[in-house]
């Protein structure tokens, strides 16, 4: 399975999501999980885990020159420390693009799709910010499911309004997936016109612990709220082969009485095909945000 995790702005935390949904990937221990640096940006988790930037994205794009056997992706992997593989690009833009175009004009497609498909692989393959002509794309475009990650600023949604469509179009599955302290996810959702699939809550300790910087002891207080999110939303996108968690996760925005349980949800599904269905968690910070003051998101 391939999952296309990507943004259109700024950064709204989407390396960090691919992490944690490699740690909170349903049965784990018996699925091969890889996170797949395919950011045209370049990569950050060599560097926040301390890991050498070879093997890596680089090496890889040079083995795909040589082969076309798809399982020689693993041999570019290194392993992070909740065991899941990573394929770490390195930090400088210009050597990511280089190697993400020679893997995307490989003769039969880039090699990170067709690994993903053996039984047993899921693939988050980090896309980075998404830009129009972006060399992920090809890999992307390859996914059984996108999830695009946004800020919830008036400009963080007008950029997301303005690709919605075209991601949308890009896998069978995509999801929009909210985060940050904007407009309330329920006014997101009216402005445009889809349904969401979660919003990932400010939580700086697990996403510093998830960038490889464990918080000092003294902040560590405990759920904040994106492992809780990860779990459901990884539940989600394994699909229905996934038991529910035994304990449901929660919000840690609003009561109980203020949850929602979300419909099947998402950006545009095209005919026939089965969208994300929307995690089991509630919408996060509604009732917070600019729309309580009457002014429209995309104004
Ligand atoms: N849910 C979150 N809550 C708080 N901080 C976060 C969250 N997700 C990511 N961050 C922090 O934001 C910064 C950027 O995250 P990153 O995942 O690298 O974003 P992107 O890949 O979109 O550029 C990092 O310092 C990370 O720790
Ligand atoms: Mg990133």
């Amino acid at each position: 399975m391939l999952i296309a995790l990507c943004s259109v702005k700024g950064s709204p935390g989407v390396t960090t999501l691919a992490v944690a949904l490699a740690v909170k990937w349903p049965h784990a221990g018996s699925i091969r999980r890889l996170v797949a640096e395919v950011d045209p940006a370049g990569g950050d988790l060599a560097m926040r885990f301390g890991l050498s930037t070879t093997p890596g994205l680089v090496s890889l794009a040079a083995a795909a020159r040589r082969t076309r056997h798809s399982s020689v992706v693993w041999e570019h992997t290194q392993v992070l420390p909740n065991g899941a593989f990573v394929v770490v690009a390195p930090p400088g833009g210009a050597h990511a693009r280089a190697a993400l175009s020679t893997l995307a004009s490989a003769p039969d497609g880039p090699l990170l799709p067709a690994v993903a498909r053996d039984t047993g692989v899921v693939i988050l393959a980090d896309c980075g910010r998404v830009d129009p002509g972006s060399p992920a794309e090809a890999i992307a475009r390859r996914a059984d499911a996108l999830v695009l990650l946004t800020g919830t600023r008036g400009d963080d949604l007008a950029h997301a309004a303005a690709r919605l469509g075209e991601l949308a179009r890009w896998t069978p599955r995509p999801g929009l997936l909210l985060t940050g302290e904007g407009y309330p996810t329920a006014d997101v959702e009216r402005e445009l016109g889809v349904r969401t699939i979660g919003r990932i809550p400010y939580d700086p300790d697990a996403a510093a612990t998830l960038t490889g910087h464990r918080p000092p002891p003294a902040r560590r207080r405990g759920d904040g709220g994106l492992a809780s999110q990860a779990t459901a939303l990884a539940q989600a996108l394994a699909g229905p082969a996934a038991p529910p968690s035994a304990s449901p996760p929660t919000s840690i925005f609003g009561e109980p009485d203020q949850q929602v349980r979300r419909p099947p949800a998402l950006i545009t599904t095209p005919p026939g095909r089965p969208p994300i269905p929307a995690p089991a968690v509630g919408p996060q910070r509604n009732g917070h945000g600019p729309s309580a003051t009457g002014k429209e998101p995309f104004a």
